[in-house]
Parts: structure tokens; sequence; C-alpha cells
């Protein structure tokens, strides 16, 4: 099972088995991996499931959909790897994925 790194603002790594289909955002929530709240449920519809997607892992998550694009203006200190992580979907090339998460949610 792909394996995901979730990285805190405070730095404590959580590593999590995430199985092929779900979100990353789902794994976080499953684990309580502080600083994810997924309001919205994952409905692309709060950004409050913002992450930073590692530079090495940006070409296998791919590029956000122009509905997250859109959502992505609410969300903190947005960059250039900036994602929703309820609309990444786990794949098993995502083994060893590493995101990060902001300093807070919108
Ligand atoms: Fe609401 Fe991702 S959980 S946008």
């Amino acid at each position: 099972m792909p394996k995901i790194t979730y990285i805190t603002f405070d730095g404590n790594e959580h590593v999590i088995e995430a199985p092929v289909g779900t979100t990353v955002m789902e794994n976080a929530i499953k684990h309580s991996v502080p600083g994810i709240e997924a309001e919205c449920g994952g409905a692309c519809a709060c950004a409050t499931c913002h992450v930073y997607v590692d530079d090495a892992f940006k070409e296998i998550t791919g590029e956000p959909e122009p509905m997250e694009e859109d959502m992505l203006d609410f969300a903190f200190e947005v960059r250039p790897n900036s994602r929703l992580s309820c609309q990444i979907k786990v794949t098993p090339e995502m083994d060893g994925l590493i995101v990060r998460i902001p300093e807070r949610q919108a």
C-alpha cells in the first residue's frame, strides 16, 4: 500500500499507509493528522484540506482541475505546489508521497 508522509507545520511527521483510490485528505482525517480540517467532507467546496505537495511528487499528483484552482483562491498562503488534498486520489505511483500542511487552513 502506498505510504504517505504528512508533515505538520511544527515539523511532526505522520506516515500513513493509504489504500489506492482513497484521497490524501481521507487518510489524514482517518488518522487524525492535525491541521487538515476538510469541512466540506471532500466536495472541493471549503479549501480547508490545503497541503503543499513535495516537488518530487508534483508531476505524479498532477495539476489541479479548474474547480480546485478556484477553491484554492480561498486557501491560506497558496504556493505553486498547493493542492486541495481531497482532490488527490492515491495511486500506486504515489508511494512515498510527502505533503506539508500549512500553518493554518483558510
Ligand atoms: Fe473541502 Fe477539500 S475537504 S475542499
